[in-house]
């Protein structure tokens, strides 16, 4: 009859597209957010020397910011560069400087492969624009906690929790992106860059080390730190309260990813 209604496969299947594109934006929003905004904020920090140099090889991609995604988009097509974006440490190994890189690679080698291909001026143009996307994307990384992890639970993706309302995670999942997801929610989405931009300035003319081991070691030290429950897999549930203890960490160790590859650039393109 006229008025009944009967399920159409079409829209079914339109309805379930969407859905799915749905999903995968929000999968693709989580880190991304950090990544693109140290490169985005590193860009503005940028010597006039260095931005010579940078701009040609991520004009490809309109931004810094949109360069330093490549690196995630390629993983699948390029599956040996998987083990690029971290350097794990077992809990009686906590000294980055001594980190044992494992045969497929890891982040501390991958990063310094990566700079020799930059500062080669003998390197072909489309290996130094690869290196370029590279090195914003592992400055990121090694900022982000869960990527100085252990290796028993692949830096978190085995650490299980359970969010108040009972929906599951992981701890990697929990530091890549959803504390900024929550913040975004709680605080709106300016928040963030508002935040980021103010502890540039607050810690841009401090000493930075120039290494990347050192980045490293501060990052697994807050891995290690009691409130992030990561030390033993300590934590099993993940309040609000969780999450917003640890805004300012978020925002700090993206304050630094951003001030410390633009320290690198400018240091290795200073006068040429
Ligand atoms: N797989 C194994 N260790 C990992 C880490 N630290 N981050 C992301 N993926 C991983
Ligand atoms: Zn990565
Ligand atoms: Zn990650």
């Amino acid at each position: 009859c006229k008025s009944c209604w009967r399920p159409n496969i079409k829209i079914m299947k339109a309805i379930n597209f969407f859905l799915l594109f749905i999903v995968s934006i929000n999968l693709g929003a989580w880190w991304d957010t950090g990544h693109k905004m140290v490169c985005d904020e590193a860009y503005k920090l940028l010597s006039t020397d260095a931005l010579e140099q940078v701009d040609p090889l991520i004009e490809e991609h309109g931004s810094f910011g949109e360069a330093c995604l490549w690196a995630d988009w390629i993983k699948n097509d390029r599956k040996d560069t998987r083990s690029w974006h971290y350097i794990n440490l077992p809990d009686d190994q906590q000294d980055t400087y001594t980190a044992k890189c494992p045969e497929n690679g890891c982040l501390i080698a991958s990063y310094y492969q990566q700079l020799d291909i930059l500062k080669n001026s003998q390197a072909s143009f489309d290996l130094q624009e690869e290196a370029m996307w590279f090195i914003g994307h592992f400055v990121g990384d090694i900022h982000q906690p869960m990527h100085v992890g252990y290796p028993e639970d692949l830096g978190g993706n085995r650490h299980y929790l359970e969010f108040e309302k009972g929906k599951r995670t992981n701890m990697h999942k929990l530091w890549d992106g959803q504390i900024i997801e929550h913040m975004e929610f709680i605080h709106g989405k300016d928040y963030l860059l508002e935040n980021v931009r103010f502890k540039i300035e607050m810690f841009k003319d401090s000493k930075h080390s120039v290494e990347i081991e050192s980045w490293a070691q501060e990052t697994r030290d807050l891995a290690m730190q009691k409130s992030v429950g990561y030390k033993g897999n300590e934590l099993k549930f993940v309040t609000n309260q969780y999450m917003e203890s640890h805004f300012e960490i978020i925002q700090e160790r993206i304050a630094l990813g951003a001030i410390r590859l633009s320290k690198t650039l400018n240091r290795i393109y200073q006068d040429d």
